[in-house]
């Protein structure tokens, strides 16, 4: 029997039922669920609505089915729509009539909109840990690798020498953007829907201040029209997951590129790379690969639930059901990408010979104006002077370390002997120590901040466990 069969004499068709359920992807929400329950029961004793008794027999019977999902004993039946109506169910068959009482006041539109937010709060806990995880193996790698240089691109050109641990720290700081993002998310998530009925309110005075203070919610939902339909939590969710998806899969392109036999910058441990059945001499860098694919999916979920939303109108409508697929799999996709990222980057090899293999002088071009604008030559024309010692080193089929100091003067006379010393990647990247710059005093000092994140990250997750 369904939960709302009184107003029904017919059967509900049964592919439409197949259609309609969703127990078989919502049952993940039974802790929720359950817990949600319980302090509903304590608000309803509290609001004068059952006895103390009743309640306890409430508690003791969710606690009983709860036991159940966890052992994996729990058998959903035909007429189990979602987990609210299984849970329910099975609650009256463990505690009895009682069980009737726990609906009292409540909707499952105020009910789902709770479990689905108490839910994420928990996953999002779970998440931000995760990529604290990734972020310590960049932070890692990047200590342990201090001391190469490899060539920089912009437009995948050549462009100015970078110590490798510099371009890798850059993956650190996106991530941590992502954890102060995801702290916004869990911010607004943390609004508690329940006391909204089906779309009008509460009538059993039920104190619904006290109600978010037992689940852990910060606040109360101000209006029941809009507690009952507002998704934009899981919106947020999905838009900062997809942006983290982007970020781990520009990562992952760098180092599929690197890790070309052209470059052979990098080497994927073979624990994250597969072989070809075809070809013997191949190495996949199949990781990386589902890293950078999965962002089909993952903004396809943002993408999904918008179009949703776009033009529903207000209160619930059977339409919502459609975000709970998308936030799972986007959660599921994430806990493992950010395993794999972490094991990935931790095993990486990094080939610094053929790092400074790629290397040429002209990626010292630059520097070559930088020389001249310290003897007071303004930069344009710095540029311009620096622009035609590369052209006339390629008229002579030289490197630009190659042209002798007549040339250069001819050139311009502020060079003198000691433009020799440009040509040295070391110094290069040693001048550019500016704070946030790639010269290895600066990039040890980036270092140190991100350790230091990461510690106050490592504390507030062990004083806030999920
Ligand atoms: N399974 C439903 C969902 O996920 C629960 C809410 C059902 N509410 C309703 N009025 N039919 O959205």
């Amino acid at each position: 029997m369904t939960l709302w069969g009184g107003r029904f004499s017919g059967e509900t068709d049964k592919v439409m039922r197949r259609f309609s359920d969703s127990i078989g992807f919502d049952r993940r929400l039974f802790g929720a669920d359950i817990e949600g329950s319980m302090a509903y029961a304590a608000a309803l004793q509290r609001a004068g609505i059952l006895t103390s008794a009743e309640k306890n027999s409430l508690v003791e019977g969710l606690l009983a089915v709860r036991a159940e999902f966890e052992a994996g004993t729990f058998e959903v039946q035909a007429s189990d729509e979602d987990i609210h109506t299984a849970v329910e169910r099975r609650l009256g068959e463990m505690a009895g009539p009682v069980a009737g009482k726990l609906h009292t006041g409540r909707s499952r539109n105020d009910q789902v909109a709770t479990d689905l937010r108490l839910y994420l709060l928990g996953e999002m806990a779970l998440l931000k840990q995760a990529v604290s995880a990734l972020q310590a193996a960049i932070v890692d790698k990047a200590g342990a690798h201090l001391d190469v240089i490899m060539p920089g691109y912009t437009h995948l050109q050549p462009a100015q020498p970078l110590l490798f641990s510099h371009w890798l720290l850059s993956a650190f700081w996106k991530l941590q953007r992502d954890q102060d993002r995801l702290d916004g998310v869990r911010e607004r998530t943390s609004v508690l829907p329940l006391g909204a009925g089906a779309l009008a309110g509460n009538p059993f005075g039920l104190d619904r201040q006290a109600l978010a203070a037992d689940l852990g919610f910060e606040r109360i939902a101000e209006n029941s029209v809009d507690a009952v339909a507002d998704r934009d939590f899981v919106v947020e969710f999905l838009g900062w997951a997809a942006l983290l998806q982007v970020h781990l899969s520009s990562l992952a392109e760098d180092l599929i590129l690197w890790s070309s036999r052209e470059f052979g910058f990098v080497e994927l441990d073979e624990a994250y790379a597969t072989g070809s059945s075809l070809m013997p001499q191949k190495k996949n860098p199949d990781s990386l690969e589902l890293l950078r694919g999965k962002s089909g999916r993952m903004l396809g979920h943002l993408v999904g639930l918008l179009t949703v939303l776009k033009g529903l109108p207000s209160t619930y409508n059977k339409d919502l059901q459609e975000d709970k697929e998308a936030v799972f799999d986007a959660l599921d996709t994430l806990a493992i990408e950010l395993e794999v990222a972490t094991g990935a980057i931790r095993t990486l090899q990094i080939h610094p010979g053929r790092m400074a293999a790629a290397l040429d002088p002209s990626m010292l071009a630059t520097d070559l104006a930088d020389y001249l604008v310290r003897r007071g030559i303004p930069f344009r024309q710095a540029h311009h002077l620096a622009g035609a010692a590369v052209q006339r080193a390629e008229a002579l089929g030289l490197c630009l370390s190659e042209l002798d100091l007549a040339e250069y003067q001819a050139i311009h006379p502020a060079f003198e002997a000691d433009v020799s010393d440009v040509f040295d990647f070391q110094r290069s990247v040693e001048m550019r120590d500016t704070s946030g710059g790639t010269a290895p005093a600066a990039v040890r000092a980036q270092i140190k901040e991100a350790k230091a994140i990461l510690a106050r990250q490592g504390e507030a997750a062990a004083a806030n466990p999920s």
